[in-house]
């Protein structure tokens, strides 16, 4: 039998025989009982696509431009942290990777890689900086004034984590930062993790993170930055309105891969009245859950400008660094082209919403 790796499973299933477990469990999993992390895919497969024949669809395009920047393909890579731990080149060969096919990157606060080193390392990737809000806030403000300095195009502001969900699989691993490694934005202060009885970084993140932050922040923010702010983690049309109207550039739908607040919706589900409310005024982005090409063609159709992912990339590295991660990123980019030549689409505003039907359609019928 061939050992070729032609899916995300398959690279998934290398992973899972390759990693050691805490790491395994701290990329892999989910909170509590995984429900959300469970349907986010699932969420995914109840829609149909309907192909539509006999339109041409030679040299098909996808370029687009978001805030400001003219990139390749509506599909990127979400921040994601501690790349180390699935190769030794971490964020610098997923952003290499990201750059080969003229796709965004966002680099996680919780990088192994310093954004200077990602961003020496790829300096044609179109890349945006997702940022935690710690408690000491002249840190949080020298980090984004590196992150302009060193060339990032947007600020991602996570705020679905005031504190860290219940990840199981993490306190029974007792997770943490490998002594090897460290977070490359901080000092050697900053950047330990006790080992403890339960999660390391669980204790991180309580230590240091804020949790009281408020929308009145986001305006804060938007006083000391010029780049574009996006708003991460958003799941109802009501956040939605308030990050639009205070002014923010993009409302990106996303529940972290499953891993905050257990029972949350899959981001697919809660995308169409977030696009309602707000996507005639500010882009919308999603993760979450994308393990094929025609996924992301489903969040599209339905109103997102683009979307990203992130255990796919980690599956990648862990087979063979930035070659891997390339070629998982490939796999998906190709099935991606394949579903807009199939449905007829040469171009993005081709993809229309009547093109992906809910399965409970076919039911009635
Ligand atoms: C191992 C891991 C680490 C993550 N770290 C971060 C992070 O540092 N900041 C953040 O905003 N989101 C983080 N996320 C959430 C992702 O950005 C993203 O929302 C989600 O994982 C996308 O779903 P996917 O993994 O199904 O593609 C992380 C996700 C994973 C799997």
């Amino acid at each position: 039998m061939s050992n070729k790796l032609t899916s995300v499973k398959d690279y998934e299933n290398y992973a899972v025989n390759t990693l050691p477990k805490p790491v395994l469990g701290y990329y892999q999993g989910g909170a509590c009982e995984e429900f959300t992390l469970s349907i986010n895919n699932r969420a995914f497969n109840k829609l149909r696509i309907i192909p539509r024949m006999l339109r041409n669809v030679q040299n098909r395009d996808y370029s687009l431009t978001v805030q400001g920047n003219k990139v390749r393909l509506p599909i990127g890579i979400s921040p994601c942290a501690m790349h180390k731990m699935a190769h030794e080149d971490g964020e610098c060969a997923s952003a290499r990777a990201a750059g080969k096919y003229g796709a965004i990157f966002i680099l996680s606060t919780l990088s192994n890689c310093s954004l200077e080193e990602v961003a020496h390392a790829a300096p044609d990737t179109v890349k945006w900086f997702q940022l935690y809000v710690y408690k000491d806030r002249a840190m949080t403000i020298s980090l984004i004034q590196r992150a302009e300095k060193a060339g990032y195009k947007a600020l991602v502001l996570t705020v679905d984590t005031p504190v860290f969900g219940i990840r199981y699989r993490d306190i029974k691993n007792n997770f943490s930062l490998p002594s090897h490694l460290k977070l490359g934005n901080f000092s050697e202060e900053n950047s330990k993790m006790s080992k403890t009885d339960g999660s390391g970084l669980t204790d991180y993140v309580m230590k240091l993170f804020n949790d009281q932050l408020v929308w009145d922040d986001v305006l804060w923010l938007k006083r000391i930055t010029k780049l574009p702010i996006i708003i991460k983690g958003i799941l109802s049309a009501a956040d939605a309105r308030i990050a639009a109207d205070l002014g923010c550039n993009g409302v990106f739908v996303s529940n972290h891969g499953g891993r905050q607040l257990d029972t949350s919706p899959a981001t697919i589900e809660a995308l169409p009245s977030i696009v309602r409310e707000v996507g005639h005024q500010v882009d919308v982005y999603l993760d979450c859950g994308i393990r094929q090409g025609t996924d992301a063609f489903k969040a599209l159709a339905l109103g997102a400008k683009m979307v990203f992912l992130a255990q796919p990339i980690l599956w990648g590295l862990t087979y063979n660094g930035q070659k891997g991660a390339e070629d998982v990123f490939g796999l998906i980019i190709n099935e991606f082209d394949n579903a807009m030549a199939l449905t007829g689409c040469r171009k993005l505003d081709q993809i229309k919403k009547e093109m992906v039907v809910h399965e409970s359609v076919f039911s009635k019928l």
